[in-house]
């Protein structure tokens, strides 16, 4: 079947995409329990690259699962279906439209991590590790799903009942009980100003 598959050699490159924009693209990954404030946290650097004038596309795990993946399930085959196809979107928008993703998703797998960075590439690929504790997360409990999962209502809950494995080699790490969102923010910001100019 795939080698029926014949892509079109489309006349405008990811090159021209970028300098019309005049940044690079890439994708900030955004991974950690639910309720870390991964979402919070890439909406604020969101916000601060749109006053930049930076072109940029932000998904969240709440959002892409009510659209296009919401024939998923938790289970460990559904997760791995949800982050590819994010990782498949995400690689179209960096390469056929030149933008800034951001992606906040739980993705508790290490393998399913690799996969993304392979997908878009690893000199597009910037892992933000949120690594708030499971403690602070579940008192939080800003959906109520954590004490759904612990009453057993919800199966396969990240850090109740399903595992997160902690990032091997995080571009940068943020426990979100150390920083305001603004202070977060800043530090993404700095980290990826470089990248903004010169990809690779
Ligand atoms: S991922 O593990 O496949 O990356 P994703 O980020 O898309 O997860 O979705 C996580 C969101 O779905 C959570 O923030 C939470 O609101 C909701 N959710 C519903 N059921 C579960 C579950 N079993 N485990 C984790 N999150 C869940």
């Amino acid at each position: 079947m795939q080698e029926n598959i014949i892509p079109h050699k489309f006349s405008i490159t990811t090159e021209q995409h970028r300098a019309i924009k005049k940044h690079t693209s890439f994708l900030i990954w955004f991974t950690g329990l639910s309720g870390s404030g991964k979402s919070t946290i890439a909406n604020a650097v969101n916000e601060s690259l749109i006053n930049k004038s930076i072109h940029t596309c932000i998904l969240d795990g709440d959002s892409v699962r009510k659209g296009l993946n919401s024939d998923l399930t938790f289970s460990p085959d559904g997760r791995r279906e949800n982050i590819r196809r994010i990782a498949e979107v995400a690689n179209l928008m960096i390469t056929h439209a030149g933008l800034v993703v951001l992606g906040a998703f739980i993705s508790p797998y290490e393998r399913d991590r690799l996969r993304i960075k392979q997908i878009v590439g690893e000199e597009n690929y910037i892992e933000i590790y949120i690594s708030t504790p499971l403690e602070v997360c579940e008192k939080r409990d800003v959906k109520g799903l954590y004490k759904k999962a612990r009453a057993g209502v919800i199966k396969d809950f990240t850090g109740i009942d399903a595992p997160y494995e902690i990032p091997e080699n995080p571009s940068l790490e943020i426990d979100a009980t150390k920083y305001t969102i603004e202070e977060a923010s800043t530090l993404i910001l700095n980290h990826i100003e470089n990248k903004l100019n010169t990809n690779g």
